[in-house]
Protein backbone atom coordinates (compact mmCIF):
# COMPACT_ATOMS: atom_id res chain seq x y z
CA UNK A 1 0.00 0.00 0.00
CA UNK A 2 1.11 3.50 -0.80
CA UNK A 3 0.20 6.35 2.02
CA UNK A 4 0.14 9.33 -0.08
CA UNK A 5 -0.70 11.36 2.76
CA UNK A 6 -1.38 11.10 6.02
CA UNK A 7 -2.18 14.37 8.87
CA UNK A 8 -4.20 14.63 11.76
CA UNK A 9 -7.48 16.16 9.86
CA UNK A 10 -6.96 14.30 6.51
CA UNK A 11 -5.90 10.98 5.48
CA UNK A 12 -5.20 9.58 1.83
CA UNK A 13 -4.37 6.09 1.42
CA UNK A 14 -4.10 4.05 -1.67
CA UNK A 15 -4.62 0.07 -1.25
CA UNK A 16 -4.09 -3.02 -3.48
CA UNK A 17 -6.07 -4.83 -0.57
CA UNK A 18 -8.55 -2.82 1.60
CA UNK A 19 -7.36 -3.46 5.01
CA UNK A 20 -3.36 -3.50 4.60
CA UNK A 21 -3.13 0.72 4.40
CA UNK A 22 -2.48 2.44 7.49
CA UNK A 23 0.82 3.50 9.55
CA UNK A 24 0.85 -0.15 11.35
CA UNK A 25 -0.34 -1.99 8.31
CA UNK A 26 -4.41 -2.33 9.12
CA UNK A 27 -7.00 -0.17 8.36
CA UNK A 28 -9.69 -1.50 10.78
CA UNK A 29 -11.89 -1.24 6.90
CA UNK A 30 -13.54 -5.17 6.03
CA UNK A 31 -10.90 -6.63 3.25
CA UNK A 32 -14.15 -6.46 1.41
CA UNK A 33 -14.15 -2.98 0.55
CA UNK A 34 -12.79 -0.94 -2.38
CA UNK A 35 -13.60 2.28 -1.18
CA UNK A 36 -13.66 4.24 2.48
CA UNK A 37 -14.94 7.61 2.95
CA UNK A 38 -15.32 9.27 6.92
CA UNK A 39 -16.06 12.49 7.25
CA UNK A 40 -14.86 13.83 3.78
CA UNK A 41 -14.58 17.82 3.43
CA UNK A 42 -13.89 19.96 0.33
CA UNK A 43 -14.11 23.41 0.33
CA UNK A 44 -13.96 25.85 -2.09
CA UNK A 45 -13.79 29.72 -0.87
CA UNK A 46 -16.56 29.70 1.95
CA UNK A 47 -18.59 27.22 0.43
CA UNK A 48 -18.40 22.98 1.64
CA UNK A 49 -19.01 21.51 -1.23
CA UNK A 50 -18.62 17.84 0.30
CA UNK A 51 -19.00 18.39 3.99
CA UNK A 52 -18.78 15.76 6.01
CA UNK A 53 -19.22 12.68 3.50
CA UNK A 54 -19.14 8.89 4.26
CA UNK A 55 -19.32 6.15 1.67
CA UNK A 56 -18.25 2.72 1.61
CA UNK A 57 -17.82 0.71 -1.80
CA UNK A 58 -17.57 -3.21 -1.90
CA UNK A 59 -15.01 -4.60 -3.94
CA UNK A 60 -17.09 -5.47 -7.24
CA UNK A 61 -19.98 -3.43 -6.17
CA UNK A 62 -21.75 -0.93 -8.73
CA UNK A 63 -23.15 2.32 -7.26
CA UNK A 64 -24.45 5.10 -9.44
CA UNK A 65 -24.51 8.63 -7.87
CA UNK A 66 -27.34 11.14 -8.79
CA UNK A 67 -27.19 14.69 -7.55
CA UNK A 68 -27.95 18.24 -9.10
CA UNK A 69 -25.80 20.43 -10.77
CA UNK A 70 -23.15 21.69 -8.54
CA UNK A 71 -23.40 19.48 -5.82
CA UNK A 72 -19.46 18.01 -5.87
CA UNK A 73 -19.85 14.68 -7.96
CA UNK A 74 -17.13 15.75 -9.99
CA UNK A 75 -15.51 16.97 -7.05
CA UNK A 76 -15.79 13.11 -4.85
CA UNK A 77 -14.36 11.89 -8.52
CA UNK A 78 -11.56 13.84 -8.88
CA UNK A 79 -10.67 13.10 -5.31
CA UNK A 80 -11.22 9.44 -5.75
CA UNK A 81 -9.21 9.67 -8.41
CA UNK A 82 -5.74 11.50 -7.37
CA UNK A 83 -6.80 14.81 -9.41
CA UNK A 84 -7.91 16.54 -6.56
CA UNK A 85 -7.25 17.06 -2.67
CA UNK A 86 -9.28 16.94 0.30
CA UNK A 87 -9.44 19.31 3.00
CA UNK A 88 -10.87 16.84 5.64
CA UNK A 89 -11.50 12.97 5.92
CA UNK A 90 -10.25 9.90 5.55
CA UNK A 91 -10.23 8.32 2.03
CA UNK A 92 -9.08 4.87 1.41
CA UNK A 93 -9.27 4.16 -2.27
CA UNK A 94 -7.36 0.92 -4.29
CA UNK A 95 -4.09 2.21 -6.20
CA UNK A 96 -5.16 0.62 -9.68
CA UNK A 97 -8.40 3.10 -10.33
CA UNK A 98 -9.22 5.01 -13.95
CA UNK A 99 -11.81 7.46 -14.96
CA UNK A 100 -13.37 8.21 -17.67
CA UNK A 101 -14.93 11.42 -18.23
CA UNK A 102 -18.06 12.59 -20.23
CA UNK A 103 -15.47 13.79 -23.09
CA UNK A 104 -13.43 11.13 -24.22
CA UNK A 105 -9.96 13.11 -24.39
CA UNK A 106 -7.98 11.15 -26.49
CA UNK A 107 -4.26 11.99 -27.87
CA UNK A 108 -5.03 13.11 -31.63
CA UNK A 109 -1.43 12.32 -32.85
CA UNK A 110 -1.87 8.61 -31.75
CA UNK A 111 -3.44 5.95 -33.25
CA UNK A 112 -6.31 4.63 -31.22
CA UNK A 113 -4.43 1.30 -30.17
CA UNK A 114 -1.95 3.50 -28.89
CA UNK A 115 -4.54 5.50 -26.75
CA UNK A 116 -5.50 2.39 -25.57
CA UNK A 117 -2.55 1.48 -24.43
CA UNK A 118 -0.86 4.87 -23.74
CA UNK A 119 -0.71 3.98 -19.62
CA UNK A 120 0.31 -0.04 -20.31
CA UNK A 121 4.09 -0.08 -19.43
CA UNK A 122 5.88 -1.44 -22.86
CA UNK A 123 6.07 -4.65 -23.49
CA UNK A 124 5.62 -7.44 -25.95
CA UNK A 125 2.32 -8.14 -24.47
CA UNK A 126 1.50 -4.27 -24.94
CA UNK A 127 -0.43 -4.41 -28.48
CA UNK A 128 -2.40 -7.68 -28.08
CA UNK A 129 -3.39 -6.57 -24.51
CA UNK A 130 -4.75 -3.05 -25.94
CA UNK A 131 -6.16 -5.64 -28.94
CA UNK A 132 -8.03 -7.68 -26.42
CA UNK A 133 -9.26 -4.49 -25.02
CA UNK A 134 -10.49 -3.05 -28.40
CA UNK A 135 -12.45 -6.34 -29.09
CA UNK A 136 -14.22 -6.27 -25.92
CA UNK A 137 -15.78 -2.71 -26.72
CA UNK A 138 -16.18 -3.63 -30.96
CA UNK A 139 -13.48 -2.10 -32.26
CA UNK A 140 -10.81 -4.59 -33.12
CA UNK A 141 -10.91 -2.92 -36.57
CA UNK A 142 -10.14 0.32 -35.80
CA UNK A 143 -6.57 -0.07 -34.00
CA UNK A 144 -4.88 1.94 -36.40
CA UNK A 145 -7.85 4.91 -37.04
CA UNK A 146 -6.64 8.05 -36.03
CA UNK A 147 -8.94 9.30 -33.35
CA UNK A 148 -10.42 12.21 -35.37
CA UNK A 149 -11.81 9.60 -37.42
CA UNK A 150 -14.40 8.51 -34.98
CA UNK A 151 -17.75 9.31 -33.90
CA UNK A 152 -18.86 10.47 -31.13
CA UNK A 153 -19.86 6.85 -29.43
CA UNK A 154 -16.49 5.00 -30.70
CA UNK A 155 -14.31 7.62 -29.41
CA UNK A 156 -16.07 6.96 -25.98
CA UNK A 157 -15.66 3.22 -26.14
CA UNK A 158 -11.95 3.47 -27.04
CA UNK A 159 -12.05 5.60 -23.56
CA UNK A 160 -14.00 2.77 -21.91
CA UNK A 161 -11.03 0.49 -23.62
CA UNK A 162 -8.17 2.45 -22.33
CA UNK A 163 -9.54 2.31 -18.83
CA UNK A 164 -10.29 -1.18 -18.91
CA UNK A 165 -6.91 -2.28 -20.02
CA UNK A 166 -5.03 -1.25 -17.01
CA UNK A 167 -7.77 -3.83 -15.10
CA UNK A 168 -8.75 -1.05 -11.93
CA UNK A 169 -10.50 -2.39 -9.05
CA UNK A 170 -11.63 1.01 -9.12
CA UNK A 171 -13.81 2.42 -12.16
CA UNK A 172 -14.64 6.25 -11.86
CA UNK A 173 -17.46 7.40 -14.52
CA UNK A 174 -18.13 10.77 -14.81
CA UNK A 175 -21.24 11.10 -17.11
CA UNK A 176 -19.52 8.72 -19.77
CA UNK A 177 -22.27 8.83 -21.87
CA UNK A 178 -24.02 12.25 -21.49
CA UNK A 179 -22.74 13.02 -24.55
CA UNK A 180 -24.38 10.66 -26.83
CA UNK A 181 -27.44 10.38 -28.63
CA UNK A 182 -30.31 8.45 -27.10
CA UNK A 183 -29.63 4.75 -29.00
CA UNK A 184 -25.91 5.01 -28.77
CA UNK A 185 -26.30 5.83 -25.35
CA UNK A 186 -28.33 2.99 -24.54
CA UNK A 187 -25.97 0.18 -26.57
CA UNK A 188 -23.09 2.19 -24.30
CA UNK A 189 -24.79 1.18 -21.01
CA UNK A 190 -25.46 -2.19 -21.96
CA UNK A 191 -21.69 -2.77 -23.16
CA UNK A 192 -20.66 -0.68 -19.43
CA UNK A 193 -23.21 -3.18 -17.90
CA UNK A 194 -21.69 -6.23 -19.38
CA UNK A 195 -17.62 -5.31 -19.01
CA UNK A 196 -18.28 -4.56 -15.26
CA UNK A 197 -19.69 -7.77 -14.98
CA UNK A 198 -16.85 -9.50 -16.32
CA UNK A 199 -14.34 -7.59 -14.91
CA UNK A 200 -15.99 -6.78 -11.64
CA UNK A 201 -13.78 -3.73 -10.40
CA UNK A 202 -15.53 -1.38 -8.26
CA UNK A 203 -17.52 1.43 -10.17
CA UNK A 204 -18.67 4.27 -9.09
CA UNK A 205 -20.91 6.57 -11.95
CA UNK A 206 -21.90 10.23 -11.83
CA UNK A 207 -24.83 10.23 -14.21
CA UNK A 208 -27.87 12.94 -14.00
CA UNK A 209 -30.04 10.15 -15.71
CA UNK A 210 -32.01 8.29 -13.01
CA UNK A 211 -33.38 5.43 -15.46
CA UNK A 212 -29.53 4.99 -16.26
CA UNK A 213 -28.57 4.86 -12.38
CA UNK A 214 -31.47 2.37 -11.93
CA UNK A 215 -31.08 0.16 -15.18
CA UNK A 216 -27.29 -0.24 -14.13
CA UNK A 217 -26.60 -0.10 -10.76
CA UNK A 218 -26.19 -2.38 -7.67
CA UNK A 219 -26.77 0.66 -5.27
CA UNK A 220 -27.94 4.44 -6.14
CA UNK A 221 -27.00 7.44 -3.90
CA UNK A 222 -28.47 10.98 -4.18
CA UNK A 223 -25.61 13.92 -3.65
CA UNK A 224 -27.16 16.78 -1.42
CA UNK A 225 -25.50 19.84 0.33
CA UNK A 226 -22.63 17.60 0.70
CA UNK A 227 -23.59 14.46 2.12
CA UNK A 228 -25.37 11.57 0.81
CA UNK A 229 -29.14 11.96 1.59
CA UNK A 230 -29.92 8.32 0.08
CA UNK A 231 -28.42 5.40 -0.05
CA UNK A 232 -30.65 2.32 -1.53
CA UNK A 233 -29.50 -0.99 -2.68
CA UNK A 234 -31.39 -1.93 -6.27
CA UNK A 235 -32.54 -5.10 -6.03
CA UNK A 236 -34.33 -5.89 -8.84
CA UNK A 237 -33.09 -8.55 -11.21
CA UNK A 238 -31.31 -7.66 -14.37
CA UNK A 239 -32.22 -7.53 -17.46
CA UNK A 240 -34.40 -4.48 -15.77
CA UNK A 241 -37.55 -2.79 -17.29
CA UNK A 242 -38.00 0.29 -16.84
CA UNK A 243 -42.07 -0.45 -16.68
CA UNK A 244 -41.20 -2.57 -14.02
CA UNK A 245 -43.60 -1.64 -11.22
CA UNK A 246 -40.68 -1.51 -8.67
CA UNK A 247 -38.02 0.31 -11.07
CA UNK A 248 -40.75 3.33 -11.38
CA UNK A 249 -41.30 3.24 -7.52
CA UNK A 250 -37.68 3.78 -7.22
CA UNK A 251 -37.24 6.05 -10.16
CA UNK A 252 -40.25 8.46 -8.32
CA UNK A 253 -38.76 8.47 -5.24
CA UNK A 254 -35.21 9.07 -6.36
CA UNK A 255 -36.70 12.08 -8.74
CA UNK A 256 -37.95 13.42 -5.72
CA UNK A 257 -35.17 12.99 -3.69
CA UNK A 258 -33.93 15.24 -6.80
CA UNK A 259 -36.57 17.84 -6.21
CA UNK A 260 -38.01 16.88 -9.59
CA UNK A 261 -41.76 15.39 -10.28
CA UNK A 262 -42.15 12.58 -12.24
CA UNK A 263 -44.81 13.44 -14.79
CA UNK A 264 -45.08 10.02 -16.77
CA UNK A 265 -46.34 7.99 -13.86
CA UNK A 266 -49.21 9.54 -12.06
CA UNK A 267 -48.87 9.70 -8.27
CA UNK A 268 -51.00 7.01 -6.24
CA UNK A 269 -54.54 8.35 -6.31
CA UNK A 270 -54.88 10.12 -2.61
CA UNK A 271 -56.72 8.57 -0.33
CA UNK A 272 -60.29 9.78 -0.35
CA UNK A 273 -62.04 11.37 2.78
CA UNK A 274 -65.89 10.47 2.93
CA UNK A 275 -67.88 13.42 3.48
CA UNK A 276 -70.94 13.59 5.79
N1 LIG B 1 -11.33 24.21 -8.57
C1 LIG B 1 -12.44 24.80 -8.14
N2 LIG B 1 -12.41 26.06 -7.63
C2 LIG B 1 -13.52 26.66 -7.17
N3 LIG B 1 -14.74 26.08 -7.18
C3 LIG B 1 -14.84 24.86 -7.68
C4 LIG B 1 -13.71 24.14 -8.19
N4 LIG B 1 -14.10 22.93 -8.61
C5 LIG B 1 -15.44 22.88 -8.39
N5 LIG B 1 -15.87 24.03 -7.83
C6 LIG B 1 -17.25 24.32 -7.44
O1 LIG B 1 -17.73 23.24 -6.66
C7 LIG B 1 -19.08 22.98 -6.94
C8 LIG B 1 -19.25 21.54 -7.33
O2 LIG B 1 -18.66 21.34 -8.60
P1 LIG B 1 -18.72 19.94 -9.33
O3 LIG B 1 -18.06 20.10 -10.64
O4 LIG B 1 -18.17 18.90 -8.42
O5 LIG B 1 -20.29 19.73 -9.47
P2 LIG B 1 -21.07 18.55 -10.18
O6 LIG B 1 -21.99 17.96 -9.15
O7 LIG B 1 -20.15 17.63 -10.87
O8 LIG B 1 -21.95 19.35 -11.23
P3 LIG B 1 -22.45 18.92 -12.71
O9 LIG B 1 -23.59 17.97 -12.48
O10 LIG B 1 -22.91 20.20 -13.32
O11 LIG B 1 -21.30 18.29 -13.44
C9 LIG B 1 -19.50 23.98 -8.03
O12 LIG B 1 -20.16 25.05 -7.43
C10 LIG B 1 -18.18 24.39 -8.63
O13 LIG B 1 -18.25 25.69 -9.14
MG1 LIG C 1 -19.78 17.14 -12.86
Amino acid sequence: MTAARTTAARTTAAHTTAGSAGADGSTGVDPGTAVHLRGLRRTFGARHVLDGLDLDIARGEFLALLGASGTGKTTLLRILGALDRHDEGTVLVPEARTIVFQEPRLIPSKKVLANVTVALPRGAATRETGLRALTEVGLEGHADAWPATLSGGEAQRVALARALVREPELLLLDEPFAALDALTRLRMQDLVGELCRRHRPAVLLVTHDVDEAVRLADRVAVLRDGRLVTDERIAIDHPRDSADPAFTALRRRLLADLGVHDHAVPPPPAPTTPTE
